[in-house]
């Protein structure tokens, strides 16, 4: 899967920008601070279901000077023999005195409905500078990168957390709605709520459960591939959570019944709490450093970002062994690497063989890359002043 041309209008920092990117591997995207490096490869990250890499909010992506309520992509795919153009536009209206944020995507002119129709497309993966907190930061920002990663090898995935979703925020309005009544939730009290609280947990419990067992057979194809690393750390990974260490160990019916009666037992707290105490949304990512037998958590900051390193391109190779080819958006990957882990990871990056754009102030910061005939530089100040 190989981008071929991107188009931006009113995108950010760019009024316009027209690119074609022939046959080369890496494209090395230079310049100096603030020139628009992370824009272009943020208005790339919009390909995937969701607000781009940096989660923004739509109406920030529209070029300020533009005057324009709407910010407009559009790019070329080549998978295989095949060719598709997908177009996206992020808009501002004011609708009824209500402002308006839209992401409409077009598939070869046509508009589609839902997001998780693009990973059939397209898959991305990227590394950015704001996930160097990854290890230190709460469980939901490890918890959406797990789900990212299994929604682009599954795209059906994402019905499955929107539907768990909808069901979780019926639950809460419930309990919700029985504090204003009382000062907690009491089983007994209103006949048809607690029928209709039995029926939103089954639902709850069902969806919950497709979403356990995608997630441990990620965690298991993923941990296939953990030897495929010479020069780079080696790791595992698990899932820390209630409902996943017992599906390990007993029959699904059991885990269901099991997970049903929590939800029931804890219906008091949640009225109070305002949230759920069991379920996927409580899972976290752990990741193990095999060499040291340590936990990411536990290791230096500078060993922290290689293991994440290691964590994407374990990624990419499952992706790729699942014919699913990703492109990969790296920005600013190499800022604060020593010399010979900068060599590691740039043959790791090589050897993938995917398309994989790369950002850096200059080009000598990529060693070896330059004069290399399957890298294309691309000086942001040249592209800008076309
Ligand atoms: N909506 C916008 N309209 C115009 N300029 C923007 C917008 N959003 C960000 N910028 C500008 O883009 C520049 C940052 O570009 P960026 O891609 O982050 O640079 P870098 O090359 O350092 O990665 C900043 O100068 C910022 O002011
Ligand atoms: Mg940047």
């Amino acid at each position: 899967m190989k981008l071929r041309s991107v188009n931006l209008e009113h995108f950010r920092s760019y009024k316009e920008l027209n690119l074609k990117i022939k046959d080369t591997k890496i494209v090395l995207l230079t310049g100096i601070n603030g020139i628009g490096k992370t824009n272009l490869l943020e208005a790339i990250s919009f390909l995937s279901p969701g607000k781009g890499f940096k989660n923004s909010k739509l109406d920030e992506v529209i070029n300020t000077k533009s005057n324009k309520n709407s910010s407009s992509i559009f790019f070329v795919i080549e998978n295989g023999n095949n060719k598709n153009e997908i177009g996206i536009s992020l808009s501002n209206e004011i609708i009824n005195n209500k402002s308006l944020n839209r992401k409409t995507i077009f598939i070869n002119g046509k508009k589609i409905k839902r997001q998780s129709d693009l990973p059939n497309l397209i898959s991305l993966v990227w590394l950015t500078p704001e996930m160097d907190i990854f290890f230190r930061t709460n469980s939901l920002f490890r918890r959406k990168f797990v789900d990212r990663c299994i929604f682009n090898l599954n795209p059906n995935y994402l019905n499955y957390l929107k539907i768990y979703e909808k069901n979780l925020k019926e639950r809460a309005k419930i309990l919700k709605d029985s504090v204003e009544e009382d000062f907690y939730y009491v089983y007994g009290k209103n006949k048809e709520k607690d029928l209709w609280l039995k029926k939103v947990e089954e639902r709850i419990v069902a969806e919950g459960i497709k979403i356990y067992l995608e997630r441990i057979k990620f965690v298991n194809d993923f941990n296939s591939l953990s030897n495929s690393f010479e020069n780079f750390p080696k790791i595992e990974i698990f899932l820390k959570g209630d409902i996943e260490q017992i599906l390990k160990n007993e029959k699904l019916e059991k885990v269901n019944k099991f997970y049903i009666e929590k939800l029931f037992e804890s219906r008091k707290l949640d009225s109070i709490k305002g949230s759920i105490s069991y379920g996927p949304n409580k899972s976290d990512l752990k990741v193990l450093f095999l060499k040291k037998k340590l936990l990411a958590e536990k290791c230096s900051t500078g060993e922290q970002k290689i293991i994440l390193i290691s964590l994407i391109i374990q990624f990419c190779k499952l992706m790729n062994k699942n014919n699913k080819s990703p492109i990969l958006l790296l920005d600013e990957i190499v800022a604060h690497l020593d010399e010979k882990i900068k060599l590691h990871l740039l043959n790791e990056l090589k050897a993938l063989g995917n398309q994989i754009w790369m950002s850096g102030a200059d080009i000598n910061l990529f060693p070896k890359l330059n004069n290399d005939k399957e890298v294309l530089n691309l000086k942001i100040e040249d592209l800008i002043k076309q």
